[in-house]
């Protein structure tokens, strides 16, 4: 979910509504707002709030207009509890309107709380358990407590992971919001601050942001912002100044985020390596706290993460396992922790997450310290908690993806992967220096490479037009290529919402062949001809589903001849090598699913169902 909270000089309507806009990828499934009333004398609290897209709150609220306001909430959900509808969707107000609360995480413990405020004569107006945290502050302020010191006891009782920002009708100057692992910060402004899910809520409006601890409550006011424990006792954010600006978070032209962050690719390469090197190519991490004793004693390592950053987790086996000889797992977060996983000193963990806040892969990494094994975090967004929880991290300084279907972070994910891989190896001595130096050599024309493949987009586009009725696609890759066709297929059904599987080409004779039928579209992702055992396996996987009747569009390096005669459609790809070749292979996969999409009249930012940060469990 989006959260935005806003005390200043300026009507709060205009600037929670522009945050919610920037924040509506996170959860999409319904938008509120509440605004502190304070032209009746003794405040009262206005709020709107409706199923379906923000754009249907603001048609309401253009329709039937809010109070002027300097002090307000907002929130764009992602449905946990309760359908979305109008009556689940947040803000949520106490039992006489003098508290709204919205709300990101789950209450676990709500239905015995709720159960009490029943048996007291609170009617509950909705389904979800955020209601019952504004009734339960709504009682402290009746009792004559501030909403900050109201928030502090309530979230002493409160269990599960949340997100709360509250308003007080009868007291327009401050915003209260408390967090325990579930993300939240605070934008510091000249008399005005901000709270919101992250720093794109207010970055139109200051780049100076706070960062909050686990378990802290902050209240802004418009000239002051104070953290406590949940117990009260003084605590302290740690302040930090954001390195993109707007620009990043808008369109640029483009129809959707999506398109865009696919063709910024070549420029998130390049940043992704940035700085990661010597001239003489040896690797310098230096966000890697972790001794390199530590690293040397390393036996084991096992890559968590979710979704797309787990394909990325499946592309760095091939290249960690073949530069470091370290055996490496990877495992779905969400799945890790739940099987009793072997973890030692010795393991290292490595979490993959572009958010850094999903909450599977969270709880994955508190797992594995709990079992006193290291974790590195590679991680798109500064400042969020698997970072901040792990003893390592690797940026991937991607900027900011916005489209819920990963695309830059995914291929900048497989950069920091190769340059762990890399590290590794130089810290073990698995591979000489000037072993080393080749790849980053190669890792450093990725950039270029990246920007050939988009340079053809049109050709990508083409086929997607033919295929607008296309009910299923499969892909097929082998080696690295086995991820990214995962992945493509992954792209489709989050986009496309159609049937779409990706196989290990030498799997196909095992069973997925009896799916070949007549016309059946069948990407299929070429190893490059350095591996000739590879390449030649995969051309005969495409010569039998092309003579069952698929229609082969097939994914090959320049120069490879060998393959045209089986292709109904051919697309070139760069000549890198093979371990390299999962980051130029996605990228016409992603245009296929973006413009496929597109042509279908969906809505490629916010697909349904979807959210980009899943910070439930
Ligand atoms: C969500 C998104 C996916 C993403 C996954 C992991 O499910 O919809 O696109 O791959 O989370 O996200 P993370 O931020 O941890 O990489």
């Amino acid at each position: 979910c989006g959260i935005v909270g806003y005390v200043g000089d300026k009507q709060a309507q205009d600037v929670i509504i522009d945050g919610l806009r920037r924040l509506e990828y996170r959860g999409y499934d319904s938008a509120g707002i509440a605004l502190v009333d304070t032209a009746q004398g003794s405040g009262s609290i206005a709020s709107d709030k409706r199923a379906g897209k923000l754009a249907n709150l603001e048609k309401s609220i253009a329709e039937s207009a809010l109070p002027p306001a300097t002090t307000g909430i907002g929130h764009t959900r992602w449905a946990t509890h309760g359908a979305p509808n109008d009556e689940n969707a947040h803000p949520h107000l106490g039992k006489d309107r003098r508290v709204a609360v919205v709300h990101n995480g789950i209450l676990e413990n709500f239905a015995a709380l709720r159960a009490g405020l029943e048996a007291t004569g609170h009617e509950m107006a909705s389904e979800t358990d955020t209601e019952v945290a504004a009734h339960l502050l709504e009682i402290e302020v009746q009792t004559g407590a501030d909403l900050t010191v109201a928030m502090q006891r309530v979230c002493q009782r409160l269990e599960g992971a949340f997100t709360l920002v509250a308003v007080d009708a009868q007291d327009s100057s401050r915003v209260v919001a408390a967090r325990r692992n579930s993300p939240l910060v605070v934008g510091l402004g000249e008399g005005e601050n901000f709270i919101g899910s992250d720093v794109s809520a207010f970055i139109q409006h200051t780049r100076d942001a706070l960062e909050l601890g686990q378990d802290t409550i902050v209240t802004i006011t418009s000239d002051s912002v104070e953290v406590t424990a949940f117990d009260g006792t003084p605590a302290e954010g740690k302040p930090y100044h954001v390195d993109w600006d707007l620009s990043a978070a808008e369109k640029d032209g483009f129809d959707w985020f999506m398109r865009k962050e696919i063709f910024e690719q070549p420029r998130a390469v390049a940043d992704a390596l940035l700085g990661r090197h010597t001239e003489s190519g040896a690797l310098q991490l230096d966000e890697v706290r972790i001794s390199e004793q530590e690293l040397r004693d390393i036996d084991k390592i096992i890559i968590v993460a979710c979704g797309t950053s787990c394909y990325a987790a499946m592309v760095a086996k091939y290249a960690i396992e073949h530069w470091t000889r370290i055996p490496c797992e990877v495992e779905l977060s969400h799945e890790f922790r739940y099987r009793d996983p072997i973890l030692t000193r010795q393991t290292l963990v490595v979490a993959i997450s572009q958010s850094g806040e999903t909450a599977d892969t969270l709880m994955a990494i508190r797992y594995a310290r709990e079992q006193r094994s290291k974790v590195l975090a590679i991680c798109n967004t500064n400042g969020s908690t698997i970072p901040r929880e792990s003893d390592a991290v690797i940026y991937t300084h991607a900027g900011p993806e916005i489209g819920v279907a990963s695309t830059k972070g995914f291929v900048t994910q497989l950069i920091a992967c190769y340059l762990l891989g890399l590290y590794l190896a130089q810290v073990r001595g698995t591979k000489f220096g000037d072993e080393i130096a080749a790849v980053v050599d190669d890792l450093a024309r990725m950039p270029e490479h990246v920007q050939a493949v988009l340079d053809r987009a049109d050709e990508v586009y083409a086929i997607a037009a033919q295929h607008a009725a296309t009910r299923s696609v499969l892909f097929l890759g082998r080696h690295a290529g086995f991820p990214i066709a995962l992945e493509g297929a992954l792209k489709l059904k989050e986009l496309a919402y159609i049937h779409a599987e990706g196989f290990a080409a030498g799997e196909l004779k095992h069973g997925p062949i009896a799916l070949i039928e007549e016309g059946l579209p069948v990407f299929c992702v070429v190893p490059p001809r350095g591996r000739d055992e590879l390449h030649q396996k995969m051309v005969s996987a495409i010569q039998e589903i092309r003579a069952r009747g698929a229609h082969t569009i097939v994914l090959a390096e320049e120069g490879d001849e060998s393959i045209a005669p089986y292709a109904d459609v051919l697309i070139r790809l760069p000549r890198v090598p093979t371990l390299l070749q999962p980051v130029v292979a996605v990228v016409p996969l992603q245009l296929f699913a973006c413009e496929l999409a597109t042509q279908m009249g969906h809505d490629v930012d916010q697909p349904r169902n979807l959210a980009k940060s899943v910070t439930v469990e």
